[in-house]
């Protein structure tokens, strides 16, 4: 038997403008699961070493329904009702640990229909999966979480004595979110051109702060200065950066060399602004000019960046902007004498994935590799107005006998962060990107 519910119901008034997209996006996960029941817990807080543990990040897709900060948390989704499980007050842990809303603030300052002790979970949640058809939950992500879950499912059929069902179908929530996370709302794109603007101002600083004979640790220092004075949680993931050769290890996070004082620099670095990521690269001369070689190359990647940009618009594969750019760096190999033959051929052949290796973009968000498919099917998924993705091209030039010498050691990434609109995409990331732009900046050092 089947319980009848009432409809979703609108948001309630009381929600505070500042909550009312997450209330949305909760209703919209109402209404996709009809009669069924979702149940989305938050991250577990996790140990660093001993009695130290990390610090705290929630779960991206609770955060996205909830905005709700602390740890030990729950949503569920049913009946047309948003229901919280959050840890209670505690006055002695809250002394220790910080403020705890409880469930009765809670519910009041995020607009949830009910709020319960976290410690009643076990109990409640079998009677809020009774008589549902369907059981939605992001399977596989947390073995605890799936643990809990599947208890309170057990304890669910264990009613049936009792004239109530448990839910006949599992469903997977993860690919619902994923594919509501892919396009960005109002207030998530807001969220990100905050994140981009200090991130972009940590670059700057960064450019301006460069001398030869710094650690690449120094500039590193920097980045984290302004991200964190400006208001950002912190980076939005391990940063990057990197002095000549190290630049050509594509996820280098060592970060403790001497920066070469001919060579160039790379950052790889982004903020994270409520949970919202920006990622940008840059590579710039530690002294402040490129040389002829470093600006051929520099100018190769840049132009790749361009082509990628202006294969972004709806209704265009994923792919064409990292196909766009492939053609542009393999032309560019061909030019600098480090691959022979056709681009077609080159291309064709994959010979260019011996200078540039990686994929020119990918989704961001809350993850700075978002949520959500590249592909349906064999297809890539077309682009659409309001997703968000990274346009990263680069060039990385190991030494070896066949490569000419003024070459070796460069390593290059151009990466800024884009919107796709109705007509085509808007780059909303701005720390200088041109030669001109970069060598200006760092003529301002004094
Ligand atoms: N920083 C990671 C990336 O660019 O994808
Ligand atoms: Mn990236
Ligand atoms: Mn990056």
């Amino acid at each position: 038997m089947v319980t009848r519910m009432r409809a979703s119901p609108r948001p309630p008034r009381k929600i505070k403008p500042r909550y009312r997209p997450q209330a949305a996006r909760r209703e919209r996960i109402l209404a996709h699961i009809g009669e069924g029941v979702a149940v989305i817990p938050t991250a577990a807080e996790k140990t660093r070493s001993r009695d130290t543990t990390y610090p705290y990040r929630f779960d991206s897709d609770f955060w996205y329904l909830t905005a709700f900060p602390e740890p030990d948390a729950v949503l569920v989704l049913a009946g047309g009702r948003s229901i919280l499980f959050c840890r209670e007050k505690d006055a002695t842990r809250e002394v220790w640990e910080g403020f705890r809303h409880g469930p009765k603030a809670a519910k009041e300052v995020f607009g949830f229909d009910a709020a319960f002790p976290i410690s009643s979970l076990e109990t409640r949640l079998p009677r809020l999966l009774a008589d549902r058809p369907a059981l939605w939950h992001a399977l596989g992500q947390d073995s605890e979480n799936d643990a809990r879950v599947i208890r309170a499912l057990n304890a669910a059929r264990g009613m049936s004595r009792t004239d109530r069902r448990a839910p006949a179908l599992l469903c997977d929530l993860q690919q619902t979110l994923d594919a509501m996370r892919r396009v960005k709302d109002a207030a998530e794109l807001a969220l990100m051109r905050q994140a981009a603007g200090i991130a972009t101002a940590g670059h700057l600083r960064a450019m301006r702060a460069c001398r030869p004979g710094m650690f690449e640790h120094e500039l590193e220092a920097e980045l984290g200065y302004e991200f964190r004075r400006r208001g950002a949680a912190g980076h939005a993931y391990a940063p990057i950066v990197a002095g000549g050769g190290n630049a050509c290890v594509l996820h280098y996070t060592a970060n403790d060399k001497r920066l070469p004082d001919a060579g160039l620099a790379l950052i790889d670095a982004g903020c994270e602004v409520q949970g919202y990521a920006a990622d940008i690269s840059r590579t710039f001369p530690v002294n402040g000019r490129f040389s002829a070689a470093q600006k051929d190359c520099y100018e190769i990647v840049l132009a790749a960046q361009a082509a990628a940009v202006a294969a972004i618009r709806p209704g265009a594969g994923f792919d064409a902007p990292h196909m766009a750019a492939v053609r542009v760096l393999t032309q560019g190999m061909a030019d600098l004498r480090l691959l022979s033959g056709t681009v077609d051929g080159l291309v064709e052949s994959g010979a260019y994935q011996r200078f540039y290796m990686h994929r020119t973009g990918h989704w961001l968000g809350l993850d700075v590799h978002d949520a959500g498919d590249y592909r349906q099917g064999k297809a890539w998924v077309p682009l659409e107005a309001d997703m968000t993705l990274t346009v990263e091209p680069g060039l990385y030039i190991r030494p070896a006998a066949d490569v000419p010498e003024h070459l070796h050691n460069m390593g290059i990434r151009i990466e800024d962060d884009v919107v796709v609109t109705k007509q085509g995409c808007q780059v909303y990331t701005h720390a200088p990107r041109t030669v001109a732009e970069i060598e200006e900046v760092m003529q301002e050092r004094d």
